[in-house]
């Protein structure tokens, strides 16, 4: 439990919300950071959060904050405003808070003390919390296509052949693509790796095999520890904060090169419209599309 009294949530921006050089991060999506559901009650001065695009995970972190804050501890929250940001004070005085509320560089920003007696606030930790959803597997509003399984992840599936040996799953979400690869008694060991430290609390949960390894962190850091891997399989991800990152997925592809033999093989799956095919022809020998549907395409890139 952290004994630290002020904390943020999400890139710091000091332009809307000055953080103190000694806060905590508590935001899942930074390795390393601190689980903001592990703060104590009333032990935060100050809390600032970028608030998250999605409601359900917006007001679980609103609510754990004015948890964590003592009474009358300031709460600064901010967002885009067409990213939640125009519904943070309807949400915060929902809380039972006073909520004072400015603009700057297309955000909201709203400013509370904690009251003495928030209202609602375990009721949105209850819905934002961790719980089995589809196909029973355990997940949190939040996390990557949180309820349900996305449409490019159910083609992999379908095409994806009895894989054998070593391999990693690069953003493996709750682990829907590495249940079905452990499935394969020829698998001899599976490193998960996600960014996102409630996807891979989540996977941990789903995954219960000893060849499985779970590592929170970048791909693209991560990748540097694996090497001569017999297979890759990805469905990475093209966002970063909000906007489409097409260089993410391309990096994730090159990394994939780098951790694989030889001969390996890279199975990856992408909306139709990323332009994937030059750099996989650029760093392996043989591309083949596998599987095509519903505006997703999946390759298989041999090494
Ligand atoms: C499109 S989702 C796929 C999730 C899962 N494999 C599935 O098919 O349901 C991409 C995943 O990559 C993760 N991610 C995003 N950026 C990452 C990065 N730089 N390193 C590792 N994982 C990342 C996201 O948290 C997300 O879980």
């Amino acid at each position: 439990m952290s004994t630290a009294r002020t904390a943020f949530y999400g890139p710091a921006d000091h332009d809307l919300a000055p953080v103190a050089a000694e806060a905590i991060q508590v935001s899942p999506l930074v390795v390393g950071a601190t689980d903001v559901a592990s703060i104590a009650d009333q032990s935060l001065d100050a809390i600032a959060i970028r608030a998250p695009a999605g409601v359900v995970e917006r007001l679980f972190v609103l609510a754990h904050a004015l948890r964590a804050l003592t009474v009358e501890g300031r709460l600064t929250a901010f967002g885009p405003k067409d990213r939640g940001g125009l519904r943070l004070k309807k949400e915060l005085e929902a809380f039972g808070c006073v909520v004072g509320e400015s603009s700057k560089k297309h955000n909201r920003i709203c400013v509370a003390l904690r009251p003495a007696e928030p209202v609602g606030l375990a009721e949105a930790i209850e819905a934002g919390a961790p719980r089995r959803a589809s196909d029973d597997l355990w997940t949190q509003p939040g996390v990557f296509s949180w309820d349900r399984l996305d449409p490019g992840t159910a083609l992999l599936l379908k095409v994806l052949p009895e894989l054998s040996g070593a391999g990693a799953d690069f953003g493996c979400g709750i682990g829907w693509l590495a249940r079905s690869v452990l499935a394969s008694p020829k698998v001899t060991k599976l490193t998960l790796v996600d960014l996102d430290r409630r996807a891979i609390d989540a996977a941990c949960r789903n995954i219960e095999d000893t060849r499985a390894e779970f590592v929170w962190d970048d791909v693209r850091q991560a990748a540097l520890t694996l090497e001569k891997l017999d297979f890759v399989v990805t469905n990475p991800p093209f966002h970063e904060t909000g906007g489409e990152d097409r260089s993410l997925g391309q990096a994730f592809i090159k990394t994939a090169a780098a951790s694989l033999r030889k001969g390996g093989d890279l199975w990856l799956v992408a909306n139709r419209h990323l332009p994937y095919e030059a750099i996989l022809n650029e760093h392996f020998a043989k591309v083949r599309l596998a599987g095509e549907t519903n505006g997703y395409k999946v390759y298989e890139a041999r090494k």
